[in-house]
């Protein structure tokens, strides 16, 4: 075993930057999805990937509202219902050397900071950019498929019944979310990429934890916080009409989904929570937030285009580097740090390792409940 986490350790991005970090108790609970992950590669074995999931399922035999906040979520969930098929300009022609609608504006790309990219002949170039919005936009879809499991989880373990019928609202939602970004995919790109490593972990490791509110505030405010500020990134890059559309409608949905899992969050981890267990959540929350920041690094790209010319470790310095990485982490904690703080996990305990890094500035933006469509969508 020892072996397999040297390997683990050496191949793994996100598990070797937690036994940098010596995070023991993150690591531990990453630990089983680590060696699926990584060493068995599961993620990449065929059309189909089966995971043992834990979570409880609670009935609720009163059914009647008993959150108000909920059943307002609720409401709003149901009203804001849209079909994929008739809600998007699906005619709309995509075309990656069309220099009017640039796909990815190539400024916007962390590739022009490039110098082997920028020496390409034009068509080359925008192949490559093309490339990496499938590379992007696939790992959206991997996630929104992680994202559908676990509304499921959350509305069967969730006791509030007005929680079950919201939920029951996010799982449409996320439905709909796979089904547009695999048809732009597949359709208008006609090229995706399998799920990366680093990703694969976080999506095993949310489905096979066992603690209820964990997986929420993995999926509800880390994955779906850092989703917004992806998809609040790539929508500032492109120039193509039905892409901007396709996230801004998805964008909106999301906004619910983060503001779902700070309201369910909230009252447990400030009233209900021991001190020692509220410790715990504050570590693995700091711990898997930096490793979200650092782990979108195209390596299925890179394989693709630039292993025969640079070193893996080079690209990793290029991409964490560049201008394109820099917005999307503002985007990602100027999200996250506020919803921290609402449902009280920016204790004076770990303040200081926030400050550190530069992520206190955020501290007083608006939360999730607090965001409207117009602060949602400005990014
Ligand atoms: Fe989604
Ligand atoms: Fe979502």
């Amino acid at each position: 075993m020892s072996d397999a986490w040297e390997r683990i350790a050496r191949n793994g991005g996100v598990v070797s930057d937690l036994v940098a970090s010596r995070s023991w108790t993150a690591l531990g609970s990453l630990a089983g999805p680590a060696f699926r992950g990584f060493l068995l590669q599961k993620g990449k074995q065929g059309p189909v990937t089966e995971v043992p999931v834990g979570s409880t399922a609670v009935f609720n035999w009163e059914y009647g509202h008993d959150r108000k906040e909920l059943e307002k979520l609720y409401r709003a969930g149901v009203a804001a219902q849209w079909d994929a098929a008739t809600g998007l300009p699906w005619e709309t022609p995509v075309d990656p050397h069309d220099p009017s609608r640039e796909l990815f504006v190539d400024a916007a790309s962390p590739l022009c900071e490039l110098a082997l990219y920028r020496k390409l002949p034009r068509r080359e170039q925008e192949k490559q950019r093309q490339a990496l919005l499938s590379w992007l936009l696939s790992q959206f879809l991997h996630g929104e498929q992680g994202a559908l499991f676990a509304a499921c989880q959350v509305t069967q373990s969730v006791g509030w019944f007005d929680g079950k019928l919201y939920g029951s609202t996010q799982v449409m939602d996320e439905g709909r979310h796979c089904e547009v970004f695999h048809r732009y995919l597949d359709e208008k790109l006609e090229k995706s990429y399998p799920i990366n490593d680093n990703l694969y972990v976080i999506l095993d490791a949310l489905m096979t934890d066992g603690r209820w509110d964990v997986k929420f505030l993995g999926m509800q405010i880390l994955v779906e916080g850092l989703a917004l500020g992806a998809f609040g990134t790539l929508r500032r890059s492109t120039k193509e009409p039905l892409l901007a559309e396709l996230l801004r409608r998805v964008m909106l949905d999301e906004g619910r989904h983060v503001h779902f899992g700070v309201v369910a969050l909230k009252d447990y981890y400030t009233k209900e929570l021991s001190a020692g267990q509220l410790a715990e959540r504050e570590d693995w929350t700091y711990e898997v937030a930096v490793l979200l920041r650092n782990r979108f690094l195209a390596h299925e790209f890179y394989d693709e285009y630039y292993a025969a010319s640079m070193t893996r470790k080079a690209w990793d310095d290029f991409i964490l580097g560049s201008r394109y990485m820099g917005s999307f982490r503002t985007q990602m904690f100027r999200r996250l740090v506020p919803n921290l703080k609402k449902i009280g996990l920016l204790t004076d305990r770990v303040r200081p390792r926030y400050e550190k890094l530069g992520l206190l500035v955020w501290e007083n933006e608006k939360a999730a409940p607090e965001l409207t469509e117009a602060d949602l969508l400005a990014g």
